[in-house]
């Protein structure tokens, strides 16, 4: 706040929005399935102050940049820079009719950037909820999400699902949430201190902004569907697909194919089954579901990468450590892992240092609690 008055003369309003970790569901949401994320304290704060005329300022605190647009004329795509995602969502926002006076907007955020823990959503959500108060219109959380997926699928370009611009809204202080992403009902599961969520960064960076590899992926699902729909035409995602099925016409299309809609198919599964044993306090149940998403996601949908295949190799090894994945879109990024409270130290450690002598990189480790989302900064 005090860089925002010295740069811009005002003190303003602040709001923040978190990033998220993902405990199990991934690559489902874009097929209204479910997923069991939590919103993590790493966020962006956004402090907003009015201006008189129709310019919208944004200082990056994190880029030591300022970019500026103009309301009355702002682009429509995007240009490879990161005020896209700030300019995605005043974008987004003019799509639903809602229009307010300039303002000057100072970023800043310590969720790491490219690394699955949604740091393009908490910077959406940060700036959507800042001009949404000043343009003194309130809406649903829900709302707000989908207004700023509508940014990143139709401004950004990146064909992401619901989850990350969801949680960081929704997201509950000490609890995971299990969301369907198609009723956008949620039911928050609250995570016991016996366990902690232990989120390891490979320090390779994936990019979903030119959609890349995760548009390719759910090409491939959307040609599965089309082969499902020549038989049931009232099916409109896999969500209504079971595993049964899918076998039973695995020979109608390319291997590819299946093994993409054979995690999609099998993750919903594992999602449902790992929330029961949320519910249940059965942490060797979830960890045991987590082991089986992330051989799913390296094996079928293709989405891991070497080094966060030895990250959970090296995890579950550890004492304590009940279960560890690729989190997020994947292609890089952390894992997260489940670990019983008091076998954490050792758990960093020993997976600090493992990591290194296997490839020579130093990996961040990151012990967060689930957080609420977004909103004006206490
Ligand atoms: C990215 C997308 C999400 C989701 C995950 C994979 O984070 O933004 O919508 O698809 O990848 O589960």
């Amino acid at each position: 706040m005090a860089s925002h008055q010295a740069r811009f003369g005002e003190q303003g309003r602040a709001f923040q929005a978190p990033g998220r970790v993902n405990l199990i569901g991934e690559h489902t949401d874009t097929s209204e399935g479910f997923v069991l994320p939590a919103a993590l304290d790493l966020r962006t704060i956004s402090v907003l102050s009015p201006r008189t005329d129709s310019k919208a300022n944004f200082f990056s605190v994190n880029f030591e940049q300022q970019a500026t647009f103009d309301l009355r004329q702002l682009p429509n795509g995007p240009r490879r820079h990161w005020s896209d995602y700030p300019a995605s969502v005043l974008w987004s926002l003019q799509q639903r009719g809602i229009r307010c006076d300039g303002f000057d907007m100072t970023l800043s955020g310590n969720v790491p950037v490219g690394s699955g823990l949604s740091s393009s959503a908490s910077v959406e959500v940060a700036v959507a909820v800042a001009v949404l108060a000043h343009a003194g219109i309130e809406l649903p959380k829900p709302e707000v999400a989908k207004i700023c997926q509508s940014a990143e699928n139709n401004f950004i370009g990146a064909q992401s699902g619901i989850m990350d611009q969801f949680t960081s809204c929704c997201g509950v202080e000490g609890h995971a949430i299990l969301l369907d992403c198609r009723s956008l009902a949620y039911e928050p599961l609250p995570l016991p201190e016996q366990v902690l969520l232990v989120i390891c960064n490979t320090m390779v960076k994936h990019s979903l902004s030119d959609g890349g590899e995760y548009n390719e992926r759910r090409a491939e699902v959307q040609e599965g569907l089309r082969i499902f729909q020549a038989h049931r035409p009232a099916i409109h995602t896999l969500r209504d697909v079971g595993e049964e099925e899918l076998r039973s016409h695995a020979s109608e299309m390319p291997k590819n194919v299946f093994l993409r809609c054979l995690h999609v198919v099998t993750e919903n599964s594992r999602v449902l089954q790992a929330a029961e044993a949320l519910r249940t306090l059965d942490f060797a149940n979830f960890g045991q579901r987590m082991h089986e998403a992330h051989i799913s996601m390296r094996d079928n949908y293709a989405a891991s990468c070497a080094e966060a295949d030895t990250l959970v190799e090296l995890a579950e090894k550890q004492p304590g450590c009940y279960g560890a994945r690729i989190t997020g879109a994947g292609f890089g990024g952390c894992t997260v892992n489940l670990v019983a409270t008091e076998h954490t130290d050792k758990f960093v450690k020993n997976v600090r240092a493992g990591y290194r002598q296997a490839t020579g990189i130093q990996a961040e480790i990151y012990l967060s609690r689930a957080s609420d989302g977004a909103g004006p900064l206490m």
